[in-house]
């Protein structure tokens, strides 16, 4: 028999989720029971979620504003009549709301399909902007949005610098004061990110940009997981261009910002419609950017009642608790200022892959620094930058567990996390070759 959403048939109940409007429901799409979800974060409750910075679950509140675009405010923005006006009205007043939230003007504001589309946006309209400039001057630390799409460019002349950083990551503003000192007039534009998606290492993007104003080139940089965690404020920041996400802070996923300055030159990536000032073709997506203003709202909210501090103490907490249990695990950038939502932690002789499938399987979901291509291990590039870490053992490459928290991960979640990650790690360790692993001090330095 097949349940439904009021007679739910329990063999076949799924988890719960909360509809907009606040009545908790369950759903049935399943063939057994998987889930159960806590109504108010959306998650489920068995499973301590530790992967923030790789999405968010979406804030109730969101699913609720959204839901009343769908059903109300479902026209055409673009469409003259009443309907589509209304539609107009949602999509404008989200516009002032995200672009208050950043301390920008409404005008500066582009609605995007994600980061990836506004960092592909901002460096592809620089460069065809500065025409006579085919030098992109980046961090070797960058997501692969920045990275692979300057890959892609260089078949067609695009040259990329990237600078070099310390043992945490951190780029060398020096270097780039240099730089832009012999090769300033050849530059397009330098993109360096806010912040780290795996380490959570924050770059000196004020020093950044004021170097560019100083020599006259274009500054990007991916703010997509700084937004919405930490405040923003264009207005007193040497951006030109500043892309993120809602899906990192609890809005959906697929919809994001391009912040351009005002008279900063611009090339629509998406060509057709002349939607968004031209600066994006393609109909609004009203309903997540609704949701995107409302994931504002709830941040700012957030700011405003210390939520930052608290989780920074929350984040020293844990890390405090996971190098008691395992003294011989290494923090990633540890010694730079860094994001309170990411701890990359690596654990001596182990690869992440391992240590994650096993962390899931007791109920921990974590993401690491490595990819997986072609049934190869890769080390990530972040990880490779910051250079060999006392984590490596022999010929284990040398990965990271990323841990990364969201504004509602408790100091409890996190203690049940700190002992299965030690019960998972001591196991792994011991199971390797029959003995503790020693530190990498002790190994060829080479
Ligand atoms: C730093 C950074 N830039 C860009 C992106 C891409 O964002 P999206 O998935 O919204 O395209 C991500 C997402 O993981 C990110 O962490």
């Amino acid at each position: 028999m097949q349940g439904n959403l009021d007679t739910p048939d329990p063999d076949r109940v799924r988890g719960y989720f909360m509809p907009p409007g606040g009545k908790t429901g369950r759903f049935t799409t399943g063939t057994r029971p998987v889930l159960l979800y806590n109504q108010r974060t959306v998650k489920p409750v068995d499973m301590i979620y530790l992967d923030h910075n790789a999405t968010t679950p979406m804030a109730p509140e969101v699913m609720g504003a959204m839901q009343e675009v769908v059903s109300e405010q479902w026209a055409n923005p673009s469409s003259i009549h009443r309907l589509g006006q209304l539609a107009k009205r949602r999509l404008e007043g989200a516009r002032e709301r995200v672009s208050a939230f950043i301390g920008s003007e409404p005008d500066e504001i582009v609605f995007t399909g994600g980061g990836t589309e506004s960092v592909n946006t901002a460096i592809r309209s620089c460069l065809r902007e500065r025409s006579d400039r085919r030098l992109v001057v980046t961090s070797q630390v960058e997501h692969s949005a920045v990275r692979e799409l300057l890959e892609d460019l260089e078949p067609t002349g695009v040259e990329t610098l990237k600078l070099p950083n310390d043992s945490n990551g951190v780029v060398d503003v020096e270097a780039l004061s240099k730089l832009l000192a012999e090769r300033g007039d050849e530059t397009a534009l330098v993109s360096v990110m806010w912040a780290n998606n795996e380490t959570g290492v924050i770059e000196p993007v004020g020093r950044v940009g004021a170097l560019c104003r100083e020599h006259g080139v274009l500054f990007h940089s991916d703010g997509t997981q700084w937004v919405g965690k930490m405040p923003a404020d264009m207005s007193s920041m040497p951006f030109d261009m500043l892309s993120f996400a809602a899906h990192k802070f609890h809005g959906p996923k697929g919809v994001g910002v391009l912040y351009t300055r005002r008279n900063t030159p611009y090339h629509s990536l998406v060509i057709g419609g002349g939607q968004e000032g031209g600066r994006r073709g393609g109909t609004e997506n009203v309903p997540g950017i609704v949701g995107l203003s409302e994931a504002c709202n709830l941040s700012e909210a957030w700011f405003k009642s210390g939520g930052p501090d608290h989780m920074s103490s929350v984040r020293a907490g844990f890390e405090d608790g996971l190098l008691e249990m395992l003294p011989d695990a290494c923090i990633n950038g540890r010694e730079a200022d860094r994001m309170w939502s990411t701890t990359s932690v690596g654990f001596p002789g182990l690869e992440s892959e391992l240590v994650l499938l096993m962390l899931s399987e007791h109920g921990v979901c974590a993401s690491s620094g490595s990819a997986c291509s072609s049934g190869a291990l890769k080390p990530s590039k972040v990880i490779e930058a910051i250079g060999r870490q006392p984590c490596q053992v022999a010929d284990v490459p040398y990965g990271a567990v990323r841990l990364s928290l969201g504004r509602e991960t408790t100091s409890e979640e996190l203690a049940k996390a700190t002992t299965i990650i030690g019960d998972v790690v001591n196991r792994l360790q011991e199971d390797r070759d029959g003995v503790s692993v020693q530190r990498t001090e002790q190994l060829d330095p080479s």
